[in-house]
């Protein structure tokens, strides 16, 4: 529980400082110089939201909706580049990440894409309850997969992967630069922004599952010219083939599933408000077994770097294994949707 104390009026420096630090934080999180004190590039921890209106919404393949965003007020948006991600506010609060898949040069809107996952809370939040016209609060954008200049470029993407692939296939032919998008999918009608693809007018090579095979890794990388930078995004599997066929040198990569649980052992979580205690098998999360027990328990990234399923830890060791906490928060917190218990048992505040 918090204690709040009712304390005495502001003197007057204090308010006129109160007054500089709001117009501070106006400028720093709402102005349209925001983008330009602060880059997008690498992460931004904290502020920049802002409400914005769903203007378009279009299917654009089986299970998959893009929504397109403009300022409420019909500002300028904070730039991005190819690669950058926004954090949306679904209706029931939970926040989510969507690869931004528009045009980097629209200054006035964000366009996502989003694939309807069968036991996905979030996506099926947007496909069922966010229509056009819509309010919803965005944080960002963010970068996490940033594109790098070259001359030449392999791009691989599977099904909904497209999503960040897609700016880069874009900046790549406005550079001049040579490049290869080879794109999978289970079959032609769920791979959406197939037409788009197909203005570009580049070497695109559509390969579904149902007309194809699945792919092997040589199917998807095939040879690659020497100074090319190779940007895949899809499944864990994809990665996983695409790093032992590419080497680790010029690939870059971005998954859209939580990673599988490398060298788990199994243990067990105490939550000591809900006074229960769950058993984390050596194969899955911490995360998953806790939502059996608490299915509200709030997620986000699933994979380490958002910082939504943060939790104070009371009692036990940790195996961190997220790329966010600070060092001084990693002695009482922890990620529960990487993060595991170094002993055999560990006790957190839920
Ligand atoms: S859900 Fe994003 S860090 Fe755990």
């Amino acid at each position: 529980m918090t204690a709040t104390t009712a304390g005495p009026a502001p003197s007057r420096t204090l308010g006129l400082l109160m007054q500089a630090a709001r117009g501070y934080s106006r400028v720093f999180s709402e102005s349209p110089v925001a983008p330009l004190l602060s880059r997008p590039s690498p992460v931004r921890r904290t502020g920049f939201e802002r409400d914005v209106r769903v203007e378009r919404r279009v299917d654009e393949a089986e299970g998959v909706v893009s929504l397109t965003f403009a300022d409420t007020s019909g500002g300028v948006l904070p730039r991005w580049e190819p690669g950058a991600h926004l954090d949306v506010r679904l209706p029931s609060g939970a926040w989510r990440q969507y690869s931004l898949c528009g045009d980097p040069a629209d200054a006035f809107r964000y366009r996502i894409a989003v694939r309807r996952i069968a036991d996905g809370s979030g996506s099926g939040e947007i496909h069922d309850a966010v229509g056009e016209g819509a309010v919803l609060r965005i944080r960002g954008p963010r970068n996490a997969f940033p594109f790098a200049t070259a001359r030449s470029y392999v791009f691989v993407a599977a099904g909904i992967g497209i999503t960040p692939i897609l700016p880069m296939v874009r900046a790549a032919t406005a550079a001049g630069s040579r490049w290869r998008l080879v794109y999978t999918g289970r079959s032609r009608a769920s791979m959406p922004f197939l037409d788009e693809l197909g203005e570009l007018g580049g070497d695109v090579r559509i390969r579904p599952d149902d007309e194809y095979g699945t792919p092997t890794a040589s199917d998807l990388l095939g040879d690659v010219p020497r100074d090319a930078q190779i940007y895949v995004c899809g499944p864990p599997p994809l990665l996983d083939a695409a790093r032992a066929h590419a080497g680790s040198g010029a690939l870059h990569t971005e998954r859209f599933s939580p990673p599988p649980v490398v060298g788990g052992s199994p243990f067990e979580v105490h939550l000591a408000r809900t006074r229960t205690t769950v058993r984390v098998a050596p194969d899955e999360s911490a995360l998953d077994a806790i939502r059996r027990a608490v299915p509200g328990t709030v997620y986000s990234c699933r994979q380490g770097f958002c910082g939504t399923c943060k939790v104070r830890v009371l009692d036990g060791a940790v195996d961190h294994r997220d790329t966010m906490l600070p060092p001084d928060e990693r002695a009482d917190s922890m990620l529960v949707c990487v993060s595991r218990a170094r002993d055999s048992t560990l006790t957190i505040d839920l």
